[in-house]
C-alpha cells in the first residue's frame, strides 16, 4: 500500500458524530490517514469502540486507517487492530510489556507499528531503537479526550527523535496528537512532526476540505 507522503494529516474521528460515522468518513476523504482512537476505559478514563467497530471504518473509510490503542495489555490485543487491516496500529510505550516484539509482530502482520509517549513519558529508551518502528506518537495532551490544549513542553522530544532518526538513519514517522489546530501546527512541524492529527480542528470547522488543506500548508511552511 502506497501511504501518503509527509506532511500528512490524519483527523481524528473521536471528534465525528459516531451515529453518522460513513458521512463523516466521506467529509475527511481529502486528508491522509483517518485517526482512530481505541480507548479502553482503564488505560484512560474514557470508553470508545473496539475491534468490530473498527472493522466496518476500515470497510467504509475512504482513505487508510492510522489506528491509536489507549488501552491495557497491547501485547495481547494489537495484532488484532493490524489482522483487520488498519495502515498502521500505534500502541502506548506504557502500556506494553515488550514494545520490539510487539512491533515486530504488527509488522509481520503487515501494518506499520507505531509507539505513543505520553506527555510525562520520556522518549529516551527509544531513540537507540528506532529501527524498530515505523511511526513514534508525541502526545501533546494528556491521552483521553479531544479538544485539550497543546502542551508545547512536549516539543524538545520531537528534537530528539528527529535528531536521533537522522544519526540512525531510521525511517520512522514523527507524529502529534492533540490540540493541533492552525494556531499550534507550525511549531510542531518545526519541532521535528511530519504527522499531524486534528480532532476538533477538522470536525470543527465549517468548510473541513479547506481545513485540511490549512493545516497541510502550515505544515509545510514550517518544515523542520
Ligand atoms: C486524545 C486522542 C486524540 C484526540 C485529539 O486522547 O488521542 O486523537 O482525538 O483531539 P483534538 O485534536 O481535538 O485535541
Ligand atoms: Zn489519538
Amino acid at each position: 500500500m502506497r501511504l501518503p507522503d509527509a506532511p500528512r494529516i490524519n483527523p481524528s474521528i473521536l471528534s465525528a458524530d459516531f451515529v453518522n460515522m460513513q458521512r463523516d468518513l466521506e467529509r475527511i476523504s481529502g486528508a491522509d490517514l483517518v485517526h482512530v482512537d481505541v480507548m479502553d476505559n482503564h488505560f484512560v478514563p474514557n470508553l470508545t469502540f473496539g475491534p468490530q467497530m473498527v472493522e466496518r471504518v476500515q470497510a467504509t473509510s475512504p482513505i487508510p486507517l492510522d489506528v491509536h490503542l489507549m488501552i491495557s495489555d497491547p501485547d495481547r490485543w494489537a495484532p488484532e487492530y493490524a489482522e483487520i487491516g488498519a495502515a498502521s496500529v500505534t500502541f502506548h510505550v506504557e502500556a506494553a510489556r515488550d514494545p520490539i516484539a510487539l512491533a515486530r509482530r504488527i509488522r509481520d502482520i503487515g501494518a506499520r507499528a507505531g509507539v505513543a509517549a505520553k506527555p510525562g513519558t520520556s522518549v529516551e529508551p527509544l531513540l537507540d531503537h528506532l529501527g524498530e518502528f515505523d511511526q513514534v506518537l508525541v502526545m501533546t495532551v494528556e491521552p483521553g479526550f479531544g479538544g485539550q490544549s497543546f502542551m508545547p513542553e512536549t516539543m524538545p522530544k520531537l528534537v530528539e527523535l528527529r535528531e536521533a532518526a537522522a544519526r540512525t538513519g531510521a525511517d520512522v514517522w514523527l507524529q502529534v496528537d492533540g490540540g493541533i489546530g492552525p494556531d499550534t501546527i507550525g511549531q510542531a512541524a518545526e519541532a521535528g512532526a511530519d504527522t499531524f492529527v486534528a480532532g476538533s480542528a477538522v470536525f470543527g470547522a465549517d468548510d473541513i476540505d479547506g481545513r485540511i488543506a490549512q493545516l497541510r500548508a502550515l505544515a509545510r511552511a514550517h518544515r523542520h
